[in-house]
Parts: C-alpha cells; sequence; structure tokens
C-alpha cells in the first residue's frame, strides 16, 4: 500500500458524477486550505487540513506534497479529439487563412481525406509514434483522460488499425485512453457519390467488427450538409447503439443541419462542436440532458463565431469542454489554452470552466465515476497550478499555468 498527503493546497473542485448544468455549472468547492489522502492511486479523504491531519492522528506517509497554498484542481478530461493523425497539415492552413472554406478543402480531396491518405500509408509504429507525442504533450499540460476518435481510416482494415494504436497508447502511457469509433468521419474517394454505400459499409462491416474486438466505447458521426446527413446519421448511430456502443454526433459544425436535435432525440451521451446550433437545438439538448462538448479552439482555428455557451448553460444544458486536437480544424492539445478560450471568448466564469473541463468532460467520456472531481472513491488525477485559483489558466495568458500533473497519485510531470 502507497499512501500519500497533499497538503497546503487551495482546492477548487466540482462534486458528483453526474454531469453539472445551469447554476450548478459554476458550483465548486473551495477549500482555501485543503488536504487530500491519498491510498493506492484512489483519494480516500478531501477536506480543510486541519480536520483531515486531526483525523489521522499519526499515521505515516510515503509522501507529503506541500502545495505551498498553491491552487489544486482535477486532472483535465479532453473528451473530443482525433489525436490519432500520421501527417500534420500545414499547407492547409496556409490555405485557409488566405480564405479557402474547410469544407471546400475537404470537397476537393483534401482535409480529412489527406490525413485518410497518410494514415493508410503510416506503418502501425509510425501511427503510434505521431500519436504517443500528442498524447504526452497533452498529458504534460494537465490533461490526465483523454478520448480519441479514429476516423482516417475509413476502411474496415485501417479503422480498426487506429482503434488498436489508440489502445496502445492507453497502455503504454499514464493517461486513460477513451477509443471512439468515426468510421463516419467523411465518406472515403472509393464511395464519392455513394454515401449510402458507405453508409452500409459501416453498419454492415465495420460496426460489428468492432463490437467483436471491443475496442470502442463510443460511436460519433460527422453529421454535416455534404458529408453525412441526418437520416444517415441516424441510421448509424440506432446500429452503433445496437451494438452496446455510447453515442456521440459531430453537430452542427458548419451548418445547422439539426444534429443537435437528432443528438437528443437518439439518447446521445454528447453533441459536439454546435458553432452553428440554433435556438431548437440547444432548446432540445436541455430537454435531454445531453452534454454540449464545446470546441472553442476550433472556432478560433477556422476563424469563425463561437458556440454560444452562455445561451446553453442558461438555458440548462450541461457544457463540456476539449481541444477537438486534430491537424485540420484545431491543432492543439492544450487544455489550458482551451480553458482561456472558454472564459475570454465564450464568456465561461472560471468556475464554469473548470466544471466543463473536467466533471462534465468526464461524464461525456463514461468515466463520471472514475475521475473528473477530487472526491473520495476517485482516481487521484490532479494539477497543482502556478496560481491561487483556477482563473490563473486564463489569466495568465500563452503561459503553461500547469506546474505539477498527478496522475493516480504519480506525479507524471
Ligand atoms: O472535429 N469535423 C470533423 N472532424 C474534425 C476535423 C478533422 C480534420 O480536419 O482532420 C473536427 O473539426
Ligand atoms: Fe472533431
Amino acid at each position: 500500500m502507497i499512501a500519500k498527503l497533499v497538503r497546503n493546497a487551495g482546492i477548487y473542485t466540482p462534486e458528483g458524477a453526474s454531469p453539472s448544468a445551469g447554476k450548478d455549472q459554476g458550483a465548486v468547492r473551495f477549500l482555501p486550505r485543503g488536504a487530500m489522502v491519498i491510498r493506492d492511486g484512489l483519494i480516500e479523504a478531501v477536506g480543510p487540513e486541519e480536520k483531515i491531519l486531526s483525523s489521522l492522528s499519526g499515521r505515516e506517509f510515503d509522501e507529503e506534497i506541500d502545495c505551498g497554498g498553491r491552487c489544486v484542481i482535477p486532472g483535465f478530461v479532453d473528451p473530443h479529439t482525433h489525436m490519432c493523425f500520421a501527417r500534420r497539415r500545414e499547407e492547409e492552413f496556409s490555405l485557409r487563412l488566405a480564405g479557402t472554406p474547410y469544407l471546400e478543402i475537404l470537397r476537393k480531396g483534401g482535409g480529412i481525406l489527406s490525413s485518410v491518405r497518410s494514415v493508410r500509408e503510416a506503418t502501425d509504429g509510425d501511427l503510434f509514434e505521431n500519436t504517443l507525442v500528442l498524447a504526452l504533450s497533452a498529458l504534460s499540460m494537465g490533461t490526465t483522460t483523454v478520448e480519441m476518435k479514429s476516423g482516417y481510416g475509413l476502411d474496415t482494415e485501417t479503422e480498426l488499425r487506429m482503434l488498436s494504436v489508440i489502445r496502445r497508447v492507453g497502455r503504454e502511457t499514464p493517461l486513460d485512453v477513451v477509443p471512439t469509433f468515426m468510421g463516419a468521419h467523411a465518406v472515403p474517394e472509393l464511395y464519392r457519390g455513394n454515401g449510402d454505400g458507405y453508409v452500409d459499409l459501416i453498419v454492415e462491416e465495420m460496426l460489428p467488427a468492432v463490437e467483436e474486438q471491443g475496442i470502442a466505447r463510443f460511436c460519433d458521426v460527422f453529421c454535416e450538409e455534404g458529408v453525412f446527413s441526418v437520416s444517415q446519421t441516424e441510421r448509424i448511430l440506432a446500429e452503433a447503439s445496437r451494438r452496446g456502443l455510447g453515442l456521440k454526433v459531430h453537430a452542427d459544425e458548419v451548418h445547422d443541419t439539426g444534429g443537435a436535435a437528432l443528438a437528443a432525440r437518439m439518447g446521445a451521451v454528447s453533441a459536439e462542436h454546435l458553432l452553428a446550433a440554433g435556438d431548437e437545438g440547444i432548446s432540445a439538448l436541455a430537454k435531454s440532458g445531453t452534454t454540449a462538448i464545446l470546441l472553442p479552439a476550433t472556432a478560433y482555428s477556422l476563424r469563425k463565431p463561437y458556440a454560444r455557451a452562455r445561451d446553453m448553460i442558461e438555458r440548462g444544458v450541461p457544457v463540456a469542454l476539449a481541444t477537438d486536437c486534430n491537424p485540420g480544424s484545431s491543432f492543439t492539445e492544450s487544455m489550458p489554452f482551451v480553458f482561456g478560450l472558454a472564459v475570454m471568448a465564450m464568456g465561461l466564469t472560471p468556475e464554469e470552466a473548470l466544471t466543463a473541463a473536467t466533471k462534465n468532460s468526464a461524464c461525456a467520456v463514461g468515466m463520471g465515476a472514475v475521475c473528473g472531481t477530487l472526491e473520495p472513491g476517485k482516481q487521484a488525477d490532479f494539477l497543482l497550478l502556478d496560481g491561487e485559483t483556477p482563473a490563473i489558466l486564463a489569466y495568465h495568458a500563452g503561459v503553461p499555468a500547469v506546474e505539477g500533473v498527478y496522475k493516480k497519485g504519480e506525479q507524471v510531470r
């Protein structure tokens, strides 16, 4: 048994194991001089230092971590990434800066399809190494749990290959990695003009193989004009649900096609992106309790208006935050950057952003009982910040504010 004591910490944490919405989105517990007892990687107790110390009656610890009064928060959970890819697309970024729209690049065979070509050509080893670099970089900035989507294979063999690389990243790093099957990320060249034929392949071949290998927890679909329609999305998700996968939707990213309403109707755990979501979509999410995973770094990178986060919170939609890390629309693995954008560009309070980047995002990847808050029974995944409150992440702009990263009680940075 290994026991550790964290003391002299300004602990900020959301509480509970289900998503917070509305006024509760910003309700976080603050312990000005807090302490935490960790046993074998799990939190045993959290509370005011005085109380914790007096309950210990001389117990010995293998390690004492004195936080010097600085702020401690739960590790970030990044619930939406496409981190498993083989090659960057820097040339495309320049094209976009010069005015070519994101979806036009895709229509011309670039974008996601360019990543598909490079992933199909890459060896498993290269794909693993590329993913590992990003995953470790994310970890060093405070991400302790990360979701990763497939979707740059678009044939059965390569989709499964991606998912096994993603699984390997989970096995060979301290990170908890949640795998999502996203064969419906784009229509591959072979099926150009025959999207329904590709949906057949997903439903009849890919999903059965994914289920058989038990290699994904969620299924996600890019529901977008010119990509997958609402009815195609529905068909894929219905089959995924039948096969035991949780549901996610890339919804209303560029156009409002009714993706948010579909996610709500199908009981998806999350609708993700939502830059173009309208009133109807937002109301549907509020009614169903579907979490909105917002990706402000994508709005930043696409130079689009940010998602209507304030409207969502005011109407009672649980909001989570993610990087969307991918080589096209959002090349960042930094949750602190996303936190800063959420506060400064979307108007979240630091407390709302904290809940969004920890507990709500953990719940959105099925990890709400395991991590996302600092409470007894959960993993001791926590961050030491170079500041007094979580607001430091927005305040000290562009400068790393995460000083220490602990995963299951072990310092990993
Ligand atoms: O979430 N929208 C679709 N998928 C990603 C982009 C992937 C890419 O461009 O490679 C996104 O923005
Ligand atoms: Fe995405």
